[in-house]
This record gives structure tokens, sequence and C-alpha cells, in this order.
């Protein structure tokens, strides 16, 4: 834990029930139903390494968590990984904690991934987010550099992607 109160963990050892009431009151896809987010997200906990939660705890509570998904196989020498889905608390949101969250936590799917593949030179990190999404789009820019890759329309909304190339070995 760091001096204020702030720890990380994951990607094994999290509290999927503490995730799961974040996940139902933060997006549509559970919403009203904490037995479909802890379905949801203990399916997706089991299917590890290929997505990994991780979780940022405020003095040992649960105030937010990201999940990481490994695309296309084990493999590649540029493993595209996206930033599948990051939430956090009403009352923890704004503090600056997702930018920490994904920095803390990147850095433990790059050491996965170099473990893995010794051929994995650098990851194609990627997010998709509403382009109506103006915390996550500004807290976004902070880690993934580059600019605007692509759009796409699945839940009714457009959706923009941010991409940004990490290199494996000096992460
Ligand atoms: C998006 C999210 C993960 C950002 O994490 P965060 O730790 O709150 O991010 P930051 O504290 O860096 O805030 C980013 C910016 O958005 C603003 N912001 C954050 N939460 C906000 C909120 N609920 N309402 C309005 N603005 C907000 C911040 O003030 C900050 O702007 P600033 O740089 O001008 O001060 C978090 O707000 C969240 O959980 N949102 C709900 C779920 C969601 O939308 N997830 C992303 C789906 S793609």
């Amino acid at each position: 834990m760091m001096n204020d109160g702030i720890s990380i963990e994951g990607p094994l050892d999290i509290d999927v029930a503490a995730i799961a009431r974040i996940n139902e009151a933060q997006f549509r896809g559970n919403r009203g139903s904490i037995p479909h987010a802890k379905k949801w997200i203990s399916r997706l906990k089991s299917s590890f390494p290929i997505y990994q939660y991780y979780v940022l705890l405020v003095h040992g509570r649960v105030a937010g968590y990201v999940g990481w998904q490994l695309h296309g196989g084990f493999l590649r020498e540029e493993p595209p990984v996206e930033l599948e889905q990051i939430a956090f608390a009403q009352e923890f949101q704004g503090k600056g904690l997702a930018l920490r969250l994904i920095e803390k936590s990147f850095k433990m799917v790059a050491e996965f991934l170099h473990q893995e593949s010794p051929l994995a030179q650098q990851a194609v990190s990627f997010v998709w987010t509403y382009e109506d999404n103006a915390p996550a789009l500004k807290m976004y820019r902070k880690w993934f550099n580059g600019e605007v890759r692509g759009t796409r329309n699945l839940y009714g909304k457009v959706e923009v992607m941010l991409s940004r190339i990490v290199p494996l070995a000096a992460e």
C-alpha cells in the first residue's frame, strides 16, 4: 500500500462482488441486477490470462476496477491489448485515480506479455469510448497518446478508438 492509502490488486486476487456493484451502477449492461453483474465478471475473470482485472483500493475499499483484454493469441510480436472496461464508484470519480490504475495495471499486463512471449516487442493498447463521454476521453487522452484511430456504433451511439504503442521490454 502506498502512503496515501491507495493499493492496487489483481489479476486473480480480486473482489468480484465489489466490482459487480460498481459495474451495475456505472454501465447499462447489467443495470438493476447485481447477480448478472457478478456472473459476467466472474466468467471474464475465469478467462485469465486473456482477460485481466485489476482493482484500486482506497484504505482497503474497492474504489474502481479496470479490465484488460488480450486479442489475437499469445505469440504475436505486437499483441493488441484492449482496455475493455474501467469504472470507479461515483464518490471516487474526478480524483485522478483512473490514470493511476491504468498505469500500474498495464505494467503488470506488460510483464505478463513479456514473460509469455519473448517475441512480443511492443503492445498495441487501445480503448473504445463514447465520443460524448467527456470525463473518459479527457482521462484516456492522458495515457493513450494516439489520435482517434477509428469509430464504431455498436451500442446505438458512436464510439471512438484511441490507441498507444507501448514497448514491452521497457515497461
Ligand atoms: C471515466 C472514469 C473512469 C474516469 O476516471 P477518473 O478517475 O474519474 O478520471 P479523472 O479524475 O482523471 O477525471 C477526468 C476528467 O473528467 C472529470 N470528471 C471525472 N468524473 C466526472 C464526473 N462524474 N462528472 C463530471 N466530470 C467528471 C474530471 O474533473 C476530469 O476533468 P479535469 O481534468 O478537467 O479535472 C470515471 O469517471 C468513471 O468511472 N466513469 C463512469 C464509467 C465510465 O464512463 N467508464 C469509461 C467507459 S469507456
